[in-house]
């Protein structure tokens, strides 16, 4: 999704300059090309041969390397992003002043390119109203940051901010700012629901299904990534949210249909990829039913259709995507809900297929609209979601 952009990033002195090497590896794992320029500090900590195996290209270290005479003017207008991962204290000091003493500092002043940075550094030298200047005179330049955030620092634990964002953040990061130019879902507010929701039997027991929370997730991470304003709501997944997005957690379908509906009058788009629970028993017991008394029988009644509430209520132009997960005649199932529903898109797969569903990190999948069906390959949630918001954005 980022294949054959390129990114300059800068790395200063901090101790976090080791998580470093884990952004440029997913970067170069998602097709960027990166090029590494090392502050002297830097190479104390983390040697260049290291960035140079992740990149696969030379290091940058100093404003005298032989040949890179125009490295500094050149790298910063060449590439479409620079990130600053650490930025020190020092390098912010120095960037907001405008000194150019060395080969990183020279490239961000003759920088014509977005600039995003990571700063990183002790928690009193954060809250030291000459870095809170730096950082909102860079910000006035048009400089994004990410984090910090807080953590143990190297010195022992803090309650305060000043520890480097992880690489996975940094990374979401990196990659909405250089695709959000190009998408249609760039500002739009997304509204994505995920993991499965829970009933309450008695104090100890409850009725749910086994979603993981893992579709949804990727469909937020993948809006998040088009540079869209996503709200995810979630039942209890079981497996952690993307980083960087505010989850807003419930439990029950009547929980989820109400964070929902709340945010529903200024959502452009919605996708509900939760698996509510369709059933609540229909008295909660007080105290926990004795297994000792023999059978149970529990009288169940249907929760609300969330997706169908929001027929009526959807703002006029907003977009409703649905899943549908079908045994039996399945397509004609899909299509039914996607009248009944009244849905934009409704994203099919197969309950009994291997390597689908559910549990699984991948799903087969057939996009249904009114007017056409898309069989798609075995694909990972993340492709999935991605081929979704394609097929939103072609709506949109
Ligand atoms: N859905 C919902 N509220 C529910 C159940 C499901 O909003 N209480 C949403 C799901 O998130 C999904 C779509 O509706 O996007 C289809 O879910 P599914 O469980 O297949 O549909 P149901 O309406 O429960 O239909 P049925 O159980 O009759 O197949």
């Amino acid at each position: 999704m980022i294949v054959g952009r390129h990114v300059l990033l800068g790395v200063s002195g901090g101790i976090a300059c080791y998580k470093t090497c884990s952004v440029v590896r997913q970067l170069v794992e998602a097709g960027a090309e990166v090029d590494v320029v090392m502050t002297a500090s830097a190479a104390e900590f983390v040697r260049p041969v290291t960035f140079e195996a992740l990149s696969g290209r030379p290091v940058l270290t100093s404003l005298w390397q032989r040949d890179q005479a125009l490295a500094h003017i050149q790298l910063g207008r060449e590439s479409h992003l620079i990130v600053l991962a650490p930025a020190t204290a020092n390098l912010l000091a120095r960037a907001a002043t405008g000194i150019a003493d060395d080969l990183l500092t020279a490239i961000l002043l003759a920088a014509r390119v977005p600039i995003l940075a990571a700063p990183a550094m002790n928690d009193a030298m954060y809250a030291h109203p000459a870095t809170s200047s730096n950082i909102a005179t860079l910000a006035q330049r048009g400089w994004t940051f990410v984090g910090p955030v807080t953590g143990p620092l190297a010195e022992g634990p803090s309650e305060r901010p000043g520890r480097m964002a992880e690489p996975e953040l940094i990374f979401a990061h990196i990659e909405r700012r250089l695709r959000a130019p190009d998408s249609s879902l760039c500002d739009k507010r997304v509204l994505v629901t995920a993991g499965p929701t829970r009933e309450w039997i008695d104090p100890v027991r409850v009725i749910t299904n086994p979603s993981s929370g893992r579709m949804g997730f990727a469909v937020a991470a993948a809006a998040f990534a088009r540079g869209a304003d996503v709200t995810l709501i979630s039942g209890p997944a079981r497996v952690p949210a993307p980083a960087g997005l505010a989850m807003v957690p419930v439990e029950t379908t009547a929980e989820m249909l109400d964070a929902v509906g709340d945010r529903l009058p200024e959502t452009d788009v919605l996708v509900m990829a939760a698996a509510p629970a369709d059933y609540r028993p229909s008295q909660v017991a007080a105290a926990k039913l004795p297994r000792a008394d023999g059978p149970l029988e529990l009288e169940l009644e249907p929760t609300a259709d969330i997706l169908g509430s929001t027929a009526a209520r959807r703002r006029k132009g907003s977009i409703a995507v649905g899943f549908a997960l079908e045994t039996g005649d399945e397509v004609a199932r899909a299509r039914a809900k996607l009248e009944r529903k009244q849905l934009d898109l409704i994203v099919l797969n197969s309950a009994l297929e291997a390597g689908s569903g559910f549990e699984s990190d991948t799903n087969r999948t057939t996009f249904i609209s009114s007017s056409s069906i898309t069989e798609l390959p075995l694909l990972n949630k993340r492709e999935v979601a991605e081929r979704l918001l394609d097929a939103v954005e072609a709506m949109l």
